[in-house]
């Protein structure tokens, strides 16, 4: 059996497990791994699901949280109601979307960001992977609006240039950071998730007064990626922007 047949067979079984339990995706068992591994969700959490669409995970967290906990998801894109979670159809990434988010909040405190969110994936690996990375630091800079000290974050990365540099600011803000492949995930897939927990109470010192943003910048321009101003010709709901190497000589 080839290589490919395997992964698709693996795949689909967690599809099916996860059908079978009533969990909208396979993803699903993805938060569960990393739950069972991690145990980041607990009874009567606040937790923000960033990427919710359609809902797998929104459920997975209203599970751990129970009645007395506070789910509150958001995407681009509509999703179906999940009994026991507030759902948001919104661009994470503009302001409208967090003011929307505070609102649902009320007077309650995030405890946990999960974040699955991913690019509209093009097929070209580094466009994907450059936009993904961008998205994630969006994303925690996002959340370090949100999280108290002592709470944590779980993103999605994709393995790739500049991901180190989204690790160390990570590290800059939380004491426990660690990568975190769930076999839920596809074997070949270069998807792994950050788990970052226990947030500092002021950020380690390279880090101060600088977001997650700039750094991961500073980092690629170590690295001889430049950033450019220009927006890359990919239709995407995020205006990034184009890396490339930078041209010898
Ligand atoms: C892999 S899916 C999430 C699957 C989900 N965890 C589940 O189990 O059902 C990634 C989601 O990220 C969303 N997304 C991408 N960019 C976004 C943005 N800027 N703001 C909000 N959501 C975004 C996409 O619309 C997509 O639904």
């Amino acid at each position: 059996m080839s290589k490919r047949w395997y992964q698709d067979n693996r795949r689909d079984a967690w599809r099916r497990i996860a059908r079978s339990k009533g969990y909208r995706t396979r993803s699903a068992y993805k938060l569960k791994q990393i739950q069972e591994r991690f145990g980041i969700l607990r009874k009567a959490d606040v937790v923000l699901d960033v990427g919710c669409h359609p809902g797998g995970w929104t459920q997975v967290a209203v599970e751990e949280v129970g009645e007395d906990g506070l789910v509150i998801g958001v995407d681009l894109l509509a999703t179906s109601p999940v009994e026991g979670a507030r759902i948001i159809i919104g661009d994470v990434t503009e302001e409208r979307t967090m003011g929307q988010i505070r609102d649902a909040l009320g007077e309650r405190e995030i405890n946990v960001v999960v974040s699955d969110i991913s690019p509209k994936l093009t097929g070209r690996y580094d466009t994907d992977q450059t936009i993904s990375l961008e998205l994630s630091t969006l994303v925690l800079d996002a959340s370090m609006e949100f999280i108290p000290s002592g709470g944590s974050f779980v993103t999605k990365i994709f393995q790739g240039t500049g991901i180190e540099g989204l690790i160390d600011a990570a590290k800059d803000r939380f004491s426990n950071v660690q990568r975190y492949s769930p076999t839920a995930s596809r074997s070949a897939s270069s998807e792994t998730y950050l788990i970052c927990q226990n947030r500092l109470p002021k950020p380690r010192a390279r880090a101060q007064g600088k977001s997650a943003l700039e750094q991961v910048q500073l980092h690629l321009s170590d690295l001889g990626v430049v950033v450019e101003e220009e927006v890359d010709e990919v239709e995407t709901k995020v205006g990034f922007k184009r890396l490339r190497k930078r041209e010898e000589g």
